[in-house]
């Protein structure tokens, strides 16, 4: 059992997590013309924080996760969403080959447990419609506290923007922005910045 399968019953319990999940939707919404013609999926989804916002918006959600736990505790949630067709899809995201193309791919704070995120980016490509889009919510550069004494499954510390760009770029992504749409603050005025990267696949 992962730690995300123990953790999915007790994860909604998080105020700071409902807090940053709300903010990342918003620069999401604010970001993106989303329409009921939408199908959109989102990655390393947990338990639907993110989702349950978006559905409104779209017609169709995906929802991907690697842990089961989480997966079933989002089946639970989403019975009360009833605003869009979820699907929920149990798989490593560099595995997944859907059976058709999607309009946006969204995520919130699971690329830094991705180890290959040149892989995930070229994943990102496969599975778009040309002129689909990604709004992927993560840390900026952090020093390793930000998960404490649990950094099992973290490959990435933050990520550096430049960096981030020249991987969507080679990837055949366009219009690449950043904006800070939350901070998470910790014990001991610990702060952490998340930004919301924003494309769009050529
Ligand atoms: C920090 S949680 C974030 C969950 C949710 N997005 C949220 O904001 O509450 C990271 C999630 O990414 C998932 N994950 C990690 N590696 C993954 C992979 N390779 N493919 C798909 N999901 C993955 C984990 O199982 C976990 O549910």
């Amino acid at each position: 059992m992962s730690r995300f399968d123990k953790a999915a019953k007790e994860w909604d319990g998080s105020q700071l997590r409902q807090m940053l999940a709300f903010d990342i939707a918003k620069g999401i919404i604010e970001s993106h013309p989303l329409t009921k013609e939408m199908k959109i999926l989102d990655f390393g989804a947990g338990t639907g924080l993110l989702s349950k916002h978006l559905c409104a918006q779209v017609g169709h959600l995906t929802a991907l996760d690697i842990s089961k736990g989480m997966l079933e505790q989002l089946k639970e949630n989403a019975s009360a969403w009833d605003t869009c067709d979820v699907e929920t899809v149990h798989k490593d995201i560099l595995d997944y080959t859907p059976t058709e193309p999607f309009d946006g791919v969204v995520s919130s704070m699971s690329m830094h447990h991705i180890e290959d995120i040149d892989r995930l980016f070229q994943t990102f490509a496969t599975i778009l419609k040309p002129k689909g889009f990604i709004a992927i919510a993560d840390l900026e550069v952090e020093d390793g506290s930000f998960h404490e004494y649990e950094n099992e499954g973290v490959y990435h510390f933050g990520f550096e923007e430049e960096a981030l760009t020249q991987i969507a770029r080679k990837h055949g992504f366009t219009s690449v922005s950043f904006q800070t749409v939350h901070c998470v603050r910790k014990e001991d005025n610990r702060e952490y910045q998340i930004f919301l990267m924003n494309a769009q696949y050529t």
